[in-house]
């Protein structure tokens, strides 16, 4: 019997690819290379399911140039790529890999935090350009961590896991806005009050972005917001690009109306605004919070299972819709 085609759209580890060819038919990506939509749109074809990642757009355009298709397995928890309504009327299966990332990707949002408000990156593009002179009092004097406010936009699951290592760990007060409410007990457990965006974004030392991206989260935080802020703030985005106005960031960051920002992720990744490039009191990953070896292979293994027990037993582990089948 023929093995259904799949199309592996990322690197990924090769002992999951090889479980995958145990399976299915594998087009793979393993050299990484960059599709523009109408490249990815095309090599789908022929493909009944993908494994993709946040560089390949699943929309009503896609699935109509590719009516085989029926999984779409996103390694990632955010599935922004993915028009989820489009998908579930075109009868195909979205999964994304929640929970294998929250703690890895709160600790390094809880780094981030740190590198920011202590000047880690600056001072040490400082140290390698040969400047480092002598000791001043005042030399790359950061702000406090311990003992200081966090707000959080976004308290999902790995919103509480920042909060707990902040309140747990850090002395921190941490307070919160979320489109919901958490439950008392989980308020309890994670040392966190509720607050409104705008008195969080005027009263908090630090802001912490882990809001999911949506039409109505883009630009949570523009010019208007960062405005609200103390002077002495931090901002760190670990969310999505989009959900700050990177231009705005990059002007309030310049005139020094906010002190510092750490930014995993950017409106157009891979690119970078220019003006964020330039300005010093900016800390710049490239969208590694969730990569530690561990997770990155935890979440590999989700997605091919997805998809392996989408095939093998007609449900997904974590599916994000319902689908009955493709219509014809
Ligand atoms: C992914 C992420 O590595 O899970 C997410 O939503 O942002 C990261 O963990 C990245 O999106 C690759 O798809």
């Amino acid at each position: 019997m023929n093995k259904p085609k799949i199309l592996v759209a990322c690197p990924i580890f090769d002992d999951v690819l090889a479980a995958l060819r145990e399976h299915f038919e594998v087009t793979d990506n393993q050299n990484g290379t960059s599709w523009t939509k109408a490249e990815w749109t095309q090599r789908l074809a022929g493909h009944v399911g993908a494994l993709t990642v946040g560089a390949n757009p699943v929309d009503a355009e896609v699935l109509a140039a590719n009516p085989q298709l029926r999984i779409v397995a996103n390694m990632a928890v955010g599935y922004n790529n993915f028009d989820v309504p489009a998908m579930t009327a075109a009868g195909v299966l979205a999964t994304n890999t929640p929970d294998v990332l929250t703690e890895t990707t709160a600790d390094f949002g809880f780094a981030l935090l740190m590198a920011t408000a202590r000047r880690m990156a600056e001072s040490e593009h400082y140290l390698r350009a040969g400047l480092w002179q002598n000791w001043r009092y005042d030399m790359f004097a950061g702000a406090e961590v311990h003992g200081s406010t966090l707000g959080i936009i976004g308290m999902g699951r790995i919103g509480q896991g920042i909060a707990r290592r902040a309140a747990h760990g850090f002395g921190m007060k941490v307070v919160y806005h979320n489109r919901s409410r958490l439950s008392a007990e989980l308020e309890a457990d994670c040392k966190a009050r509720y607050v409104s965006k705008e008195e969080l974004l005027k009263t908090v030392d630090h802001v912490m972005l882990v809001v999911p991206y949506s039409a109505e989260s883009h630009h949570t935080i523009g010019a208007a917001e960062l405005s609200l802020m103390k002077p002495t703030a931090t901002l760190v985005n670990i969310a999505r690009g989009g959900i700050v106005d990177d231009a705005a960031l990059a002007v309030a960051l310049r005139e020094k109306r906010i002190a510092a920002a750490g930014l995993d992720v950017f409106e157009g990744e891979p690119a970078v605004h220019p003006d964020l490039l330039t300005v010093p009191n900016v800390v710049l990953t490239p969208h590694i919070a969730s990569a530690t070896i561990k997770t990155r292979r935890a979440m590999a293994q989700l997605a091919a299972d997805n998809l392996i027990a989408y095939f093998t037993q007609g449900q997904a582990v974590t599916p994000l819709n319902t689908v009955t089948g493709r219509p014809a």
